[in-house]
Protein backbone atom coordinates (compact mmCIF):
# COMPACT_ATOMS: atom_id res chain seq x y z
CA UNK A 1 0.00 0.00 0.00
CA UNK A 2 1.34 3.50 -0.87
CA UNK A 3 1.77 6.19 1.59
CA UNK A 4 -1.50 7.99 -0.63
CA UNK A 5 -3.84 4.93 -0.04
CA UNK A 6 -5.76 5.14 3.06
CA UNK A 7 -6.99 1.20 3.72
CA UNK A 8 -10.26 1.62 1.77
CA UNK A 9 -7.96 2.48 -1.36
CA UNK A 10 -9.06 5.58 -1.66
CA UNK A 11 -6.18 8.53 -2.60
CA UNK A 12 -6.24 10.86 -0.12
CA UNK A 13 -3.68 12.29 -1.24
CA UNK A 14 -1.11 12.08 -3.97
CA UNK A 15 0.70 13.97 -7.03
CA UNK A 16 -2.36 15.29 -8.82
CA UNK A 17 -5.02 15.22 -5.42
CA UNK A 18 -7.93 16.79 -6.19
CA UNK A 19 -7.25 17.81 -9.87
CA UNK A 20 -10.00 17.18 -12.65
CA UNK A 21 -8.92 15.80 -15.47
CA UNK A 22 -10.10 15.38 -19.37
CA UNK A 23 -8.59 12.20 -21.19
CA UNK A 24 -9.66 11.41 -24.87
CA UNK A 25 -9.36 7.94 -26.38
CA UNK A 26 -9.70 6.61 -22.62
CA UNK A 27 -11.69 3.41 -23.08
CA UNK A 28 -8.59 1.42 -23.09
CA UNK A 29 -4.68 1.12 -24.07
CA UNK A 30 -2.53 4.23 -22.79
CA UNK A 31 -5.92 6.35 -22.63
CA UNK A 32 -7.01 3.37 -19.71
CA UNK A 33 -3.62 3.83 -18.58
CA UNK A 34 -3.37 7.35 -17.83
CA UNK A 35 -7.37 7.31 -16.52
CA UNK A 36 -5.80 4.47 -13.98
CA UNK A 37 -2.63 5.84 -12.65
CA UNK A 38 -3.59 9.46 -12.67
CA UNK A 39 -6.65 8.26 -10.37
CA UNK A 40 -4.03 6.31 -8.16
CA UNK A 41 -2.21 9.77 -7.82
CA UNK A 42 -6.12 11.21 -6.54
CA UNK A 43 -7.21 12.73 -9.50
CA UNK A 44 -11.19 12.98 -10.91
CA UNK A 45 -11.78 12.55 -14.79
CA UNK A 46 -13.85 12.96 -17.57
CA UNK A 47 -13.35 9.85 -19.95
CA UNK A 48 -14.16 10.17 -23.53
CA UNK A 49 -14.08 7.79 -26.57
CA UNK A 50 -15.65 7.30 -29.61
CA UNK A 51 -16.62 4.04 -28.85
CA UNK A 52 -17.21 2.65 -32.46
CA UNK A 53 -14.66 1.41 -35.22
CA UNK A 54 -14.25 3.17 -38.41
CA UNK A 55 -14.27 2.29 -41.82
CA UNK A 56 -10.97 3.39 -42.69
CA UNK A 57 -9.40 1.57 -40.35
CA UNK A 58 -7.78 -1.87 -40.31
CA UNK A 59 -8.58 -2.62 -36.17
CA UNK A 60 -11.20 -2.18 -34.31
CA UNK A 61 -11.84 0.67 -31.87
CA UNK A 62 -13.19 0.23 -28.84
CA UNK A 63 -16.38 -0.14 -27.17
CA UNK A 64 -19.23 1.27 -24.52
CA UNK A 65 -18.03 -1.74 -22.03
CA UNK A 66 -14.09 -0.81 -22.90
CA UNK A 67 -15.19 2.79 -21.48
CA UNK A 68 -17.06 1.45 -18.28
CA UNK A 69 -13.79 -0.77 -17.45
CA UNK A 70 -11.69 2.30 -17.65
CA UNK A 71 -14.28 3.92 -15.26
CA UNK A 72 -15.10 1.25 -12.73
CA UNK A 73 -10.88 1.14 -12.40
CA UNK A 74 -10.82 4.55 -11.75
CA UNK A 75 -13.81 4.10 -9.02
CA UNK A 76 -12.06 1.33 -7.64
CA UNK A 77 -9.31 4.42 -6.12
CA UNK A 78 -12.82 5.87 -4.98
CA UNK A 79 -12.40 8.94 -7.20
CA UNK A 80 -14.71 10.12 -9.53
CA UNK A 81 -14.79 9.37 -13.55
CA UNK A 82 -17.14 10.72 -15.94
CA UNK A 83 -18.01 9.02 -18.73
CA UNK A 84 -18.81 10.14 -22.47
CA UNK A 85 -19.16 8.53 -25.77
CA UNK A 86 -18.09 11.12 -28.72
CA UNK A 87 -15.84 11.05 -31.79
CA UNK A 88 -13.32 14.16 -30.93
CA UNK A 89 -13.56 14.98 -34.74
CA UNK A 90 -16.92 17.04 -33.88
CA UNK A 91 -16.02 19.67 -32.22
CA UNK A 92 -19.69 20.94 -31.01
CA UNK A 93 -20.31 17.59 -29.31
CA UNK A 94 -16.71 17.65 -27.60
CA UNK A 95 -17.19 20.86 -26.48
CA UNK A 96 -20.68 20.17 -24.78
CA UNK A 97 -19.53 17.30 -23.09
CA UNK A 98 -16.49 18.67 -21.67
CA UNK A 99 -18.63 21.80 -20.11
CA UNK A 100 -21.10 19.17 -18.99
CA UNK A 101 -17.89 16.45 -16.82
CA UNK A 102 -16.87 20.54 -15.61
CA UNK A 103 -19.82 21.18 -14.57
CA UNK A 104 -20.05 17.94 -12.67
CA UNK A 105 -16.62 17.88 -11.68
CA UNK A 106 -17.01 21.49 -10.72
CA UNK A 107 -14.38 22.66 -12.70
CA UNK A 108 -11.13 21.63 -15.13
CA UNK A 109 -7.36 21.47 -14.54
CA UNK A 110 -5.99 19.57 -17.19
CA UNK A 111 -6.61 17.92 -20.82
CA UNK A 112 -4.60 14.63 -22.03
CA UNK A 113 -5.01 14.52 -25.59
CA UNK A 114 -5.03 10.88 -26.27
CA UNK A 115 -7.49 9.51 -28.87
CA UNK A 116 -5.57 8.77 -32.04
CA UNK A 117 -5.71 6.35 -35.03
CA UNK A 118 -3.46 4.33 -37.39
CA UNK A 119 -3.45 3.77 -40.93
CA UNK A 120 -0.23 1.21 -43.43
CA UNK A 121 0.28 1.80 -46.42
CA UNK A 122 3.19 2.70 -48.42
CA UNK A 123 3.52 6.37 -50.65
CA UNK A 124 1.61 5.26 -53.79
CA UNK A 125 -1.14 2.63 -51.98
CA UNK A 126 -2.31 5.50 -49.35
CA UNK A 127 -5.64 7.00 -50.24
CA UNK A 128 -7.10 10.39 -49.39
CA UNK A 129 -10.00 8.77 -47.30
CA UNK A 130 -7.04 7.38 -44.71
CA UNK A 131 -5.06 11.01 -44.86
CA UNK A 132 -8.40 12.70 -43.95
CA UNK A 133 -8.94 10.27 -41.20
CA UNK A 134 -6.01 10.14 -39.72
CA UNK A 135 -5.47 14.18 -39.70
CA UNK A 136 -8.69 14.71 -38.61
CA UNK A 137 -8.61 12.43 -35.53
CA UNK A 138 -5.32 13.01 -34.81
CA UNK A 139 -4.47 16.61 -35.28
CA UNK A 140 -7.40 18.31 -35.35
CA UNK A 141 -9.00 16.37 -33.04
CA UNK A 142 -6.10 16.91 -30.63
CA UNK A 143 -7.05 20.67 -31.15
CA UNK A 144 -11.13 19.89 -30.54
CA UNK A 145 -9.61 18.60 -27.17
CA UNK A 146 -7.36 21.49 -26.02
CA UNK A 147 -10.55 24.26 -27.55
CA UNK A 148 -13.04 22.32 -25.53
CA UNK A 149 -10.53 22.47 -22.43
CA UNK A 150 -9.37 25.81 -22.79
CA UNK A 151 -11.99 28.05 -21.62
CA UNK A 152 -12.13 25.87 -18.53
CA UNK A 153 -8.48 26.80 -17.92
CA UNK A 154 -8.34 30.47 -18.38
CA UNK A 155 -9.05 31.85 -15.22
CA UNK A 156 -6.65 29.64 -13.29
CA UNK A 157 -3.96 28.08 -15.53
CA UNK A 158 -3.61 24.53 -16.41
CA UNK A 159 -2.25 21.80 -18.28
CA UNK A 160 -2.45 20.47 -21.49
CA UNK A 161 -0.76 17.21 -22.65
CA UNK A 162 -1.31 16.41 -26.34
CA UNK A 163 -0.09 12.39 -27.26
CA UNK A 164 2.44 12.37 -30.26
CA UNK A 165 4.82 9.77 -31.30
CA UNK A 166 8.34 8.99 -31.99
CA UNK A 167 6.78 9.57 -35.69
CA UNK A 168 5.96 13.27 -34.30
CA UNK A 169 10.04 13.44 -34.31
CA UNK A 170 11.41 10.99 -36.99
CA UNK A 171 10.57 10.23 -40.68
CA UNK A 172 8.77 7.31 -39.86
CA UNK A 173 7.94 5.44 -42.91
CA UNK A 174 5.20 3.12 -44.35
CA UNK A 175 2.31 5.84 -42.25
CA UNK A 176 2.78 9.03 -44.03
CA UNK A 177 -0.40 10.53 -42.33
CA UNK A 178 0.58 8.93 -39.25
CA UNK A 179 3.66 11.08 -39.28
CA UNK A 180 2.85 13.71 -40.75
CA UNK A 181 -0.30 14.25 -38.19
CA UNK A 182 2.07 13.78 -35.07
CA UNK A 183 4.60 16.18 -36.26
CA UNK A 184 1.70 18.64 -37.17
CA UNK A 185 0.66 18.56 -33.11
CA UNK A 186 3.83 19.36 -32.31
CA UNK A 187 3.60 22.53 -33.95
CA UNK A 188 0.19 23.20 -32.17
CA UNK A 189 1.30 22.79 -28.95
CA UNK A 190 4.45 25.30 -29.31
CA UNK A 191 2.00 27.80 -30.85
CA UNK A 192 -0.48 27.34 -28.41
CA UNK A 193 2.35 27.30 -26.08
CA UNK A 194 2.93 30.50 -26.99
CA UNK A 195 -0.71 31.77 -26.80
CA UNK A 196 -1.89 30.55 -23.58
CA UNK A 197 1.29 31.12 -21.41
CA UNK A 198 0.32 34.29 -20.54
CA UNK A 199 -2.43 32.89 -18.80
CA UNK A 200 -0.24 30.00 -16.77
CA UNK A 201 -1.56 27.18 -19.13
CA UNK A 202 1.44 24.66 -20.13
CA UNK A 203 1.41 22.86 -23.09
CA UNK A 204 3.61 19.89 -24.13
CA UNK A 205 3.26 16.50 -26.37
CA UNK A 206 4.56 12.97 -25.09
CA UNK A 207 6.14 11.04 -27.58
CA UNK A 208 6.23 6.97 -26.83
CA UNK A 209 7.69 4.81 -28.96
CA UNK A 210 6.14 1.07 -29.72
CA UNK A 211 3.72 0.08 -26.77
CA UNK A 212 1.09 -2.78 -26.83
CA UNK A 213 -2.64 -2.13 -27.29
CA UNK A 214 -5.10 -2.07 -29.23
CA UNK A 215 -3.71 -0.30 -32.16
CA UNK A 216 -2.13 -3.23 -33.95
CA UNK A 217 -2.48 -2.60 -37.73
CA UNK A 218 -1.43 -6.64 -38.92
CA UNK A 219 -0.89 -5.01 -42.46
CA UNK A 220 2.51 -3.38 -40.88
CA UNK A 221 4.65 -6.43 -40.10
CA UNK A 222 4.12 -7.58 -43.74
CA UNK A 223 4.84 -4.84 -45.68
CA UNK A 224 8.39 -4.45 -43.52
CA UNK A 225 8.72 -8.00 -43.84
CA UNK A 226 7.84 -8.60 -47.30
CA UNK A 227 7.96 -5.46 -49.12
CA UNK A 228 10.56 -2.75 -47.24
CA UNK A 229 12.87 -4.90 -45.15
CA UNK A 230 15.30 -2.38 -45.44
CA UNK A 231 13.10 0.10 -43.24
CA UNK A 232 13.28 -2.16 -39.96
CA UNK A 233 16.21 -0.65 -38.60
CA UNK A 234 13.90 2.49 -38.77
CA UNK A 235 11.39 0.99 -35.69
CA UNK A 236 14.13 -0.38 -33.51
CA UNK A 237 14.65 0.74 -29.81
CA UNK A 238 17.78 1.57 -28.36
CA UNK A 239 17.29 0.39 -24.96
CA UNK A 240 16.92 -3.60 -25.38
CA UNK A 241 13.23 -3.45 -24.80
CA UNK A 242 11.12 -4.35 -27.98
CA UNK A 243 8.05 -2.10 -26.31
CA UNK A 244 8.02 0.06 -23.77
CA UNK A 245 4.92 -0.36 -21.30
CA UNK A 246 1.93 1.41 -21.23
CA UNK A 247 2.81 2.83 -17.32
CA UNK A 248 6.03 3.85 -19.00
CA UNK A 249 3.83 6.78 -20.71
CA UNK A 250 1.51 7.57 -18.40
CA UNK A 251 4.49 8.35 -15.70
CA UNK A 252 5.15 10.97 -18.36
CA UNK A 253 1.65 12.03 -18.40
CA UNK A 254 1.71 12.13 -14.93
CA UNK A 255 4.30 14.66 -14.47
CA UNK A 256 3.32 17.01 -17.09
CA UNK A 257 -0.09 17.34 -15.27
CA UNK A 258 1.24 17.80 -11.95
CA UNK A 259 2.65 20.51 -10.48
CA UNK A 260 6.18 18.85 -10.51
CA UNK A 261 6.02 20.34 -14.01
CA UNK A 262 5.22 23.90 -13.16
CA UNK A 263 8.01 25.48 -15.34
CA UNK A 264 7.89 23.15 -17.92
CA UNK A 265 5.73 24.30 -21.06
CA UNK A 266 6.70 23.26 -25.22
CA UNK A 267 8.48 19.95 -23.83
CA UNK A 268 8.72 17.12 -26.52
CA UNK A 269 8.74 14.34 -24.25
CA UNK A 270 10.59 11.55 -25.05
CA UNK A 271 9.47 8.05 -23.82
CA UNK A 272 10.88 6.32 -26.89
CA UNK A 273 13.81 3.92 -25.42
CA UNK A 274 15.51 6.00 -27.99
CA UNK A 275 14.27 5.01 -30.88
CA UNK A 276 14.59 8.66 -31.86
CA UNK A 277 18.16 8.22 -31.63
CA UNK A 278 18.57 5.90 -34.48
N1 LIG B 1 0.61 1.98 -29.34
C1 LIG B 1 1.69 2.58 -29.80
O1 LIG B 1 2.66 1.91 -30.15
C2 LIG B 1 1.78 4.09 -29.85
C3 LIG B 1 3.05 4.68 -30.01
C4 LIG B 1 3.16 6.06 -30.04
C5 LIG B 1 2.02 6.84 -29.89
N2 LIG B 1 0.79 6.25 -29.72
C6 LIG B 1 -0.37 7.13 -29.54
O2 LIG B 1 -0.94 6.89 -28.26
C7 LIG B 1 -2.32 7.25 -28.28
C8 LIG B 1 -3.14 6.10 -27.68
O3 LIG B 1 -3.09 5.00 -28.57
P1 LIG B 1 -3.11 3.47 -28.09
O4 LIG B 1 -1.83 2.88 -28.49
O5 LIG B 1 -3.57 3.36 -26.68
O6 LIG B 1 -4.21 2.90 -29.12
P2 LIG B 1 -5.67 2.27 -28.91
O7 LIG B 1 -6.22 2.08 -30.31
O8 LIG B 1 -5.63 1.09 -28.02
O9 LIG B 1 -6.44 3.45 -28.16
C9 LIG B 1 -6.89 4.60 -28.83
C10 LIG B 1 -8.27 4.95 -28.28
O10 LIG B 1 -8.74 6.12 -28.98
C11 LIG B 1 -10.10 5.91 -29.33
N3 LIG B 1 -10.41 6.74 -30.50
C12 LIG B 1 -10.00 6.54 -31.77
N4 LIG B 1 -10.55 7.47 -32.58
C13 LIG B 1 -11.30 8.28 -31.80
C14 LIG B 1 -12.11 9.41 -32.04
N5 LIG B 1 -12.26 9.89 -33.29
N6 LIG B 1 -12.73 10.01 -30.99
C15 LIG B 1 -12.60 9.52 -29.74
N7 LIG B 1 -11.87 8.42 -29.44
C16 LIG B 1 -11.23 7.81 -30.47
C17 LIG B 1 -10.21 4.41 -29.60
O11 LIG B 1 -11.53 3.93 -29.51
C18 LIG B 1 -9.29 3.84 -28.51
O12 LIG B 1 -9.98 3.59 -27.31
C19 LIG B 1 -2.64 7.55 -29.74
O13 LIG B 1 -2.63 8.95 -29.95
C20 LIG B 1 -1.50 6.90 -30.49
O14 LIG B 1 -1.28 7.49 -31.76
C21 LIG B 1 0.65 4.90 -29.71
Amino acid sequence: MSSSETVSGRAQSGRVFGKRILITGAARGMGRSHAVRLAEEGADLILVDICESLPEIEYPLASVEDLEETARLVRKHDRRAITRVVDVRDAAALSAAVADGVAELGGLDAAVANAGVLTVGTWDTTTSEQWRTVVDVNLIGSWNTCAAAIPHLVDSGGSLVIISSSAGLKGTPLHIPYTASKHGVVGLSRALANELAAQNIRVNTVHPTGVETGMRPESLQGLLAEARPDLIPIFLNALPMAMAEASDISNAVLFLVSDESRSVTGLEFKVDAGVTLR
